[in-house]
């Protein structure tokens, strides 16, 4: 006996009988099954007193699980995967693929009574697997390197989430998501960006992360001269201390006339006129290449005092000058 014999003999008892079709319980739920595992298609029905005249369960409209009036017909591919409750009408499928993935419907054709009929949707997911990031591994310098993230994960992915910090990342200047979330763009890299990128990627049954770390180098940065003290006198003792954020840490260099001072210090012992004059601090990335320079005037603070207090007292002159006129 055919399936579709049975479907049309079941239509047939049925518009004999002078029932509608819809007539009885309708019930649509909605179903998930993990791969692998079993999903019960549970009905409303309590159990009859009699045997149903025929129940069919069928997938997608066309196919037949299972077809029982008087004789069971299973349909290839549900042996040993189904049980079927003959009184309630209530369906075990095990061993799910993704496959299973559809629309079921119930028919029910009880003794002198109105046709049963549900329908059910199974969503059937594979648990995803852990995902890899293909992590860059050459050095990332910011503004100047872009760089692509890209998170794979087998199953059924149903969402994919990158984050930073604790936080999701957001589209925005430099961040952009592709192909559904699976690629995450940088361009260019940053040194706010230097830390651990997770990606997520779950479905209902299963949740898994992939971590990559980010280290963007940078820098230097306009480099900060101090000096020490700030106001020095001939004949005392003087330092000039460089520094720049970087990363690696810089080296530096001074120039001062035609001379060339390596290292970040620059200590003069006893300040004499010939040490007075413009210094130029370099820091230099190794990796960057990059290069930044500040400079720096040193003076006698005692010369710089006596101008400003030799003009004080001409201003003072010229407005006694100017008030004894
Ligand atoms: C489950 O299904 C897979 C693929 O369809 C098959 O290889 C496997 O033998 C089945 N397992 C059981 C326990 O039926
Ligand atoms: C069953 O129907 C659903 C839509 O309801 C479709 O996505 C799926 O591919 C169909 N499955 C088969 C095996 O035909
Ligand atoms: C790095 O990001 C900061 C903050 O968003 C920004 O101010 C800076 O200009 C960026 N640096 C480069 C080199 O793009
Ligand atoms: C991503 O995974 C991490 C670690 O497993 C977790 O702390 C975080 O809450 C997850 N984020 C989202 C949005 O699921």
């Amino acid at each position: 006996m055919s399936y579709t014999f049975l479907r049309s003999a079941i239509l047939v008892l049925l518009s004999s009988a002078g029932l509608c079709r819809g007539a009885g319980i309708i019930t649509v739920d909605f179903l998930r099954g993990a791969t692998g595992e079993s999903v019960t298609f549970t009905t409303s029905v309590k159990p009859a007193a009699e045997p149903f005249l025929a129940l069919t369960w069928s997938f997608n409209g066309t196919t037949n699980i299972i077809t029982s009036a008087g004789a069971d017909v299973v349909g290839q591919g549900y042996e040993n995967r189904i049980s079927l409750d003959k009184s309630t009408g209530s369906l075990v499928l095990r061993n799910l693929t993704e496959k299973d993935s559809g629309e079921y419907e119930l028919i029910i054709i009880p003794q002198g009574a109105e046709q049963i009929q549900g329908t059910a949707k199974l969503e059937v997911l594979t648990k995803v697997s852990r995902p890899t990031i293909a992590c860059p591994t050459e050095n990332l310098i910011e503004g100047k390197t872009s760089v692509k993230l890209t998170c794979d994960a087998d199953g059924s992915v149903s969402t994919r989430v990158w984050m930073k910090d604790g936080k999701p990342l957001v589209s925005g200047d430099r961040f952009s998501f592709h192909d559904g979330n699976r690629v995450l763009s940088i361009s260019p890299v940053n040194r706010t960006d230097t830390g651990e990128f997770l990606c997520n990627v779950s479905n209902y049954f299963s949740f898994e992360t992939a971590r990559c770390r980010l280290q963007v180098y940078y820098g230097p940065d306009q480099p900060t001269i101090v000096q020490t003290p700030v106001g020095a006198e001939l004949e005392e003792s003087v330092s000039l201390s460089c520094s720049a954020d970087s990363l690696p840490k810089a080296t530096f260099f001074w120039k001062f006339r035609h001379m060339k001072f390596y290292g970040p210090f620059h200590y003069i012992h006893e300040m004499e006129e010939r040490h007075l004059g413009m210094y130029t601090c370099t820091a230099h990335n190794a990796i960057t290449g990059l290069e930044a320079s500040e400079m720096h005037i040193l003076r006698d603070s005692s010369t710089t005092i006596s101008v400003s207090m030799s003009m004080m007292v001409c201003i003072v002159l010229t407005s006694v000058g100017l008030m004894l006129v």
